[in-house]
């Protein structure tokens, strides 16, 4: 029975970890084939190829910094690494902006293909970044005689002159393509119209959400409606994604609302897929520690009532049917509003790590201690810690000074020295110290 465990790694047929991460899928000769971002060496795109969804056989690096390059189009940038480009040191790695990618030279992300049979070649989408920043903020075009071969990557230029960020491809019934991407620093959503060839942009047809801020669109169609999934801005932690609808690719598309929980089960939308009648939501589990360790999760979409998803753990996906196991959800986390990282979750006992508002720096250290985590604040010195499961905070001084306890619309936190509680509202809350004083809002998130 081909069963998908849900965020955890696959190995493929080849023995090793699969890294194919903001991946699309194309559909070609009665195969799945996933093409990702892989970060390891100079590679930065892998493909892998499926029957099923589960078992997956690795085929080939479509594009790495050593593909060979032909301009298309005058203005594009061929640029994928620079010359004698090699391995970053720990100093350039740490200086960066981006996760560690190995070599100097391109970030890909989010390459997405299709096959064009107005010439019959796949053409690549992707985002393209100098390696160093989000700066460039634009899109890249690769493209190849076969599904799997070797790409030739043809340039990176901004669209319509405009910046462009996370992105995805979409291919309508009569064979038009569209490239769909997050412009002005993602506060608005580009959909643009490819040429015949796929190969550059035709024109701009559409700017959805002006100003709301939105990443990872994914586009899909069923019975004649059009749905986008989208994330919001976050970095590599997940927020809430939302789904909007259209009569039209270029007509009204409607405002847009939750899908998911409130971090899509610890996700962003990458990809769909359909499976006999029903469309599979893909979404990277972005690890936001160790980009290596992202891994995939599958849940199949409700479209009954709007556009859904339910937490499962594993997906059965056997002769084009969808079951699912609900299973075991995990522990809390916290998430520290505006934050890159969490605290929680399997790294408990093992990690020391920084948490950090967006634009303010380093916040909080976490740190481990005689099998505790303690959060010292940056400032203060003064620390937070837990017991393992998150029921009681001390300070430095091992005085105990929050329980956590279970309420009817949330989590209680008492002040163990003043009696006084603080109810989290939903899943957000308040912490204050001894003293009252604010230790900022955090957010508890299940650990899916
Ligand atoms: C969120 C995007 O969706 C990812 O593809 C990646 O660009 C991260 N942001 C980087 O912070």
């Amino acid at each position: 029975m081909p069963i998908y465990k849900n965020g955890k790694p696959v190995t493929a047929s080849d023995g090793s970890v699969m890294h194919c991460h903001g991946a699309g899928i194309l559909e070609y000769g009665g195969y799945y084939y996933l093409f990702g971002e892989d970060r390891r060496d100079r590679r930065r795109v892998s493909c892998y190829r499926s029957k099923d969804l589960v078992n997956w056989e690795f085929r080939n690096i479509c594009l790495s910094l050593d593909s060979e390059t032909k301009r298309h189009y005058v203005r594009t940038d061929l640029r994928l690494a620079p010359k004698n480009s090699g391995p970053m040191t720990p100093e350039e790695a740490a200086a960066i902006s981006l996760q560690p990618i190995g070599h100097r030279g391109a970030n890909i992300e989010r390459p997405k293909v299709l096959y064009c049979e107005a010439t019959g070649k796949f053409v690549m989408w992707m985002h393209f970044e100098n390696g160093r920043d989000y700066n460039a903020a634009r899109c890249a075009v690769a493209v190849c005689d076969t599904v799997d071969g070797d790409y030739v990557y043809m340039g990176s230029f901004n669209p319509v002159g405009n910046m462009s960020r996370d992105c995805t491809l979409y291919k309508d019934d009569d064979g038009t393509a569209y490239f769909i991407s997050s412009a002005r620093d993602n506060a608005d959503m580009m959909i643009y119209r490819l040429s015949e060839d796929y190969l550059t942009v035709a024109e701009h047809v559409k700017t959805l959400w002006p100003g709301q801020f939105r990443e990872a669109p994914v586009l899909f169609k069923e019975n004649g409606k059009y749905y986008m999934l989208t994330s919001r801005c976050t970095g590599w932690s997940p927020n809430q994604s939302g789904w909007a609808e259209a009569d039209a690719i270029d007509g009204h598309w409607s405002s847009i609302r939750p899908f998911g929980n409130e971090t899509t089960f610890n996700t962003q939308p990458t990809a769909v897929v359909k499976v006999g009648d029903v469309w599979l939501y893909i979404g990277d589990r972005w690890d936001p520690s160790d980009y290596l360790n992202s891994t995939m999760v599958y849940l199949p979409i409700n479209l009954e009532n709007g556009c859904s998803i339910d937490w499962a753990s594993e997906v059965n996906i056997d002769g084009g049917k969808i079951t699912t196991f609900a299973g075991d959800i995990g522990e809390l986390r916290i998430m520290l509003p505006g934050c890159t990282d969490y605290l929680g979750g399997d790294g408990y006992n093992v990690f020391t790590k920084k948490l950090a508002y967006a634009n303010t720096g380093l916040l909080w250290l976490v740190e481990e201690k005689s099998g505790c985590v303690v959060l010292r604040h940056k400032d203060s010195g003064r620390c937070l810690s837990s017991e393992g499961v998150l029921d009681e905070y001390k300070d430095g001084d091992d005085r105990l000074l929050w329980e956590l306890r279970d309420a009817d619309e949330g989590k209680l936190f008492i002040n163990r020295r003043t009696g006084k509680s603080l109810l989290a509202f939903g899943r957000r809350v308040i912490l204050t110290d001894g003293d009252d004083r604010h230790f900022g809002g955090y957010t508890f998130v299940k650990n899916y």
